[in-house]
């Protein structure tokens, strides 16, 4: 399975890479906040509707694979809602479920749970939206609703959205971010950022270039690509990277060639 072999082989290389110092930890001073634990896999239930969770987490994980229409790029749900959706500031699904239907100042809407996964395959997949009522966004709902199990609707949950961002020390620096990039990040992702594959598979997921997300996702944002990046990144040494480092890395990766936003295409 491909989630095995980038996970295997992200442990191999982030065993070479340098540690940083844990200067500047995002928990540092306050309380550590209560993170909401989904349910267990053996959980689902046998039946159909245990069969369209198990259909919301194939597509979830191997989007390419399983709802490939839809699809414009190399990225999967997974590459930046990790652990298969369940990793706090990774946007996780079970903080997303019980936030929607919620406002959202990008189209000026409230927006269902359904609309908002619309809008990350047009976006952070680079591709087309799949219909409202269609298999693929039901199960994806689906999967959602099963995660977010015992949790309370409508209170936002600890952890749910990427990581927010306290303000720069200094303006973000690409120049500073492109020594960060190729110490920190390179090794996986590549000196070009194209990512790496091996088997005709992705192993390491492309982090600019034509197969990436394009300039409409949360991720083209420099605030919201460094909270992602501060909490996830270097993939399992999370919080590891200084608040300026994060910002300056995010900086480089997004002054970098991507596709168009759809919406600004003539
Ligand atoms: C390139 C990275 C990326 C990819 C790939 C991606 N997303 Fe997202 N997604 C984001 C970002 C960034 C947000 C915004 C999180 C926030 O507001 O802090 C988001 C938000 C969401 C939310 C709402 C979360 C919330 O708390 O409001 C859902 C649900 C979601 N994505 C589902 C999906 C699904 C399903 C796929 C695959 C079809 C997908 N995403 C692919 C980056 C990505
Ligand atoms: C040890 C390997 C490894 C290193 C080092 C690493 N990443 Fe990642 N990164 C991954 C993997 C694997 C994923 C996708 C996770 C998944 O599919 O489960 C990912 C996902 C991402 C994503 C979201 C998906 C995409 O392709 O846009 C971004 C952005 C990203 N990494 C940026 C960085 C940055 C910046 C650094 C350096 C600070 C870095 N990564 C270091 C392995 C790594």
């Amino acid at each position: 399975m491909r989630h095995s072999l980038s996970v295997a082989l992200a442990s191999l290389l982030g065993a070479l890479l340098p540690m940083a110092p844990m200067a500047a930890s995002a928990q540092e001073g306050g309380a550590l906040p209560v993170i909401f634990t989904p349910p267990a896999d053996r959980e689902i239930p046998s039946g159909p509707f245990g069969d369209l969770v198990r259909k919301g987490e194939r597509i979830f994980t191997q989007t390419g694979k399983y709802a490939g229409k839809y699809v414009g790029n190399d990225l999967t749900c997974e590459s930046c809602h990790l652990d298969r959706g369940r990793k706090a500031y990774a946007a996780p699904l079970w903080g997303a479920y019980v936030t929607y239907p919620k406002f959202r100042t990008k189209n000026m809407k409230v927006s269902r749970l359904g609309e908002r996964i619309q809008g990350c395959f047009r976006f952070s997949m680079n591709g087309t939206a799949p219909p409202l009522e269609g298999d693929t966004i039901r199960s994806i709902v689906a999967y959602s609703f099963w995660m977010a199990k015992g949790a309370p609707v409508g209170t936002p949950l600890a952890g749910t959205g990427m990581y927010h961002m306290p303000a720069a020390t200094r303006h973000p620096n690409p120049f500073h971010g492109k020594k960060v990039y190729e110490a920190r990040c390179a090794l996986c992702h590549g000196a070009d950022g194209l990512g790496t594959s091996s088997g005709g598979e992705v192993a390491f997921p492309p982090v600019w270039g034509p197969r990436s997300f394009n300039r409409g996702a949360g991720l083209a944002k420099v605030s919201k690509l460094a909270g992602f990046i501060k909490m996830n990144m270097p993939l399992s040494k999370g919080d590891t990277l200084t608040n300026q480092e994060a910002w300056d890395v995010a900086a480089y990766v997004d002054s970098q060639p991507r596709p168009a936003d759809p919406r600004k295409k003539s």
